[in-house]
């Protein structure tokens, strides 16, 4: 099958990549002339463990990339992939999405199908996109891969999701076929899950919002065990063995970042206040959410006072395995420190952070060294082997946000629900 592919970000790229790599001819349109150079060359334009090898396979021969739209037309089906951002309110921008499809629109003839793969609220899709497409189907294919794990996640996915309203037949065969040689080589059968249009989007809010939910559940459910000196994960994992409840997604700590999470939960909030209704449950996941940051500084103030002093920030990604800082913990974190004018010293083992008052420092020894203790705010594993590092603080005071370090002798350490 012939696949045209818009938007060469994570999602995009990895699923490209793995695409060409399933037997398809791909088609990958990108805005930005040195993405699209870079891909013909076999190189990537983003760091995801086993998508570089795929584009260096496959890069300038089965996946060809081109800034040109008009070139989707040789193809029977175009994925969306481009962001979809959101303003302070919570409401999205589809701008790039309408884009996009408007390009699209006037190249393909009527036989194509156009799926959407970036989150857009029901909405926005009824009255900002749907309108500009006239002639070719618009359908609906949401995207629950993870960063980190991309490419395995898209190649080993619980469900498919189908959404389509016209032309639904044309559009879930097509789309089924696009699927086939992944699931053939999937190690368990995926769902598919064949719907409206809209539904489609639904279920991927849905999904992101039961996640980030049960995080912040855990969380108030671990503020609590604190209050008690009871150890959250003893109860997490006691009570992760019911099946209904599952033990995934139950690490309490600092909460959760991304791109993905605080920006949906906002966005699909925004889009039901506007008609009328209040989630309640969204709004308090939110706050919580907001909240551990600030709950880690007050534990840290018990120890400390930071001004003037040297204090290091254990972790910048949002989490590990990934060099984005898109809503990290970190963030919150670093400003709460400023406030209370600390000199912060960052340490992460890819990331870095700009546009905040930090020094990055090149190991965790550098950052530990003389700080007036430490916080934790993403949960590499490097950090779990630290150990005379933390002889060298001035005030040897770990906070922990992630539960990653030990606890041990000759350090006061507190961790944030344990
Ligand atoms: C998330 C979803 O997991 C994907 O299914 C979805 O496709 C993606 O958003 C998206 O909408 O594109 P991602 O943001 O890459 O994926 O990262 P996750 O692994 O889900 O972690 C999100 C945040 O939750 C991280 O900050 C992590 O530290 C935090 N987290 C996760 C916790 O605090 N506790 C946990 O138990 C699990």
């Amino acid at each position: 099958m012939h696949v045209s592919i818009v938007g060469s970000g994570y999602v995009g790229t990895t699923v490209a990549a793995a695409f060409a790599d399933a037997g398809h001819r791909v088609t990958a349109i990108d805005i930005d002339p040195a993405v699209v150079e870079g891909l013909n060359a076999g190189e990537s334009p983003i760091e995801e463990p086993g998508v570089g090898a795929l584009i260096a396979e496959y890069g300038g021969e089965e996946l060809i990339a081109t800034t040109e739209f008009g070139r989707a037309a040789g193809s029977e089906l175009t994925l969306v992939a481009v962001p979809t951002p959101t303003g302070p309110d919570g409401a999205i921008d589809a701008s790039y999405v309408a884009s996009a499809v408007e390009s699209l629109d006037a190249v393909v003839d009527d036989e194509h199908v156009i799926a959407i793969k970036s989150t857009v609220v029901p909405d926005a899709l009824r009255t900002e996109i749907a309108p500009l497409v006239d002639g070719p189907t618009l359908a609906t294919n949401p995207e629950f891969l993870r960063e980190g794990t991309a490419l395995e996640d898209f190649r080993n996915p619980h469900k498919l999701v189908f959404g389509a309203d016209e032309s639904a037949e044309r559009a879930y065969d097509l789309l089924a076929e696009l699927y086939a040689p992944i699931r053939r080589a999937t190690e368990a059968e995926p769902a598919v899950i064949r719907t409206g249009r809209d539904a489609a989007m639904l279920i991927k809010y849905a999904n992101n919002a039961f996640l980030a939910s049960k995080i912040s559940l855990i969380n108030d459910i671990g503020n609590i065990a604190k209050q008690h000196g009871i150890d959250a994960y003893e109860i997490a994992d006691a009570i992760g063995t019911d099946p209904r409840i599952s033990d995934q997604f139950l690490r309490s700590g600092v909460g959760y970042g991304g791109s993905c999470f605080p920006k949906d939960i906002k966005s699909i909030i925004n889009s039901a206040t506007e008609q009328g209704y209040e989630p309640l449950m969204l709004e308090a996941t939110t706050e919580l959410n907001d909240r551990q940051p600030e709950r880690l500084l007050e534990l840290f103030d018990q120890y400390v006072d930071p001004e003037g002093e040297q204090v290091a920030v254990l972790g910048l990604a949002f989490k590990p395995g990934t060099d984005d800082t898109r809503n990290s913990r970190a963030i919150p974190v670093i400003e709460g420190l400023d406030a209370r004018g600390a000199d912060v010293v960052g340490y992460d083992p890819v990331a870095t952070l700009d546009g905040h008052d930090i020094e990055h420092a090149d190991t965790a020894a550098e950052a530990l060294a003389g700080a007036h203790g430490a916080l934790v705010v993403t949960d590499w594993d490097e950090f779990a082997a630290l150990d005379e590092e933390f002889d060298r603080m001035a005030e040897p005071v770990v906070v922990d946000g992630r539960r990653i370090v030990e606890r041990r002798e000759g350090i006061t350490y507190e961790g944030l629900t344990w």
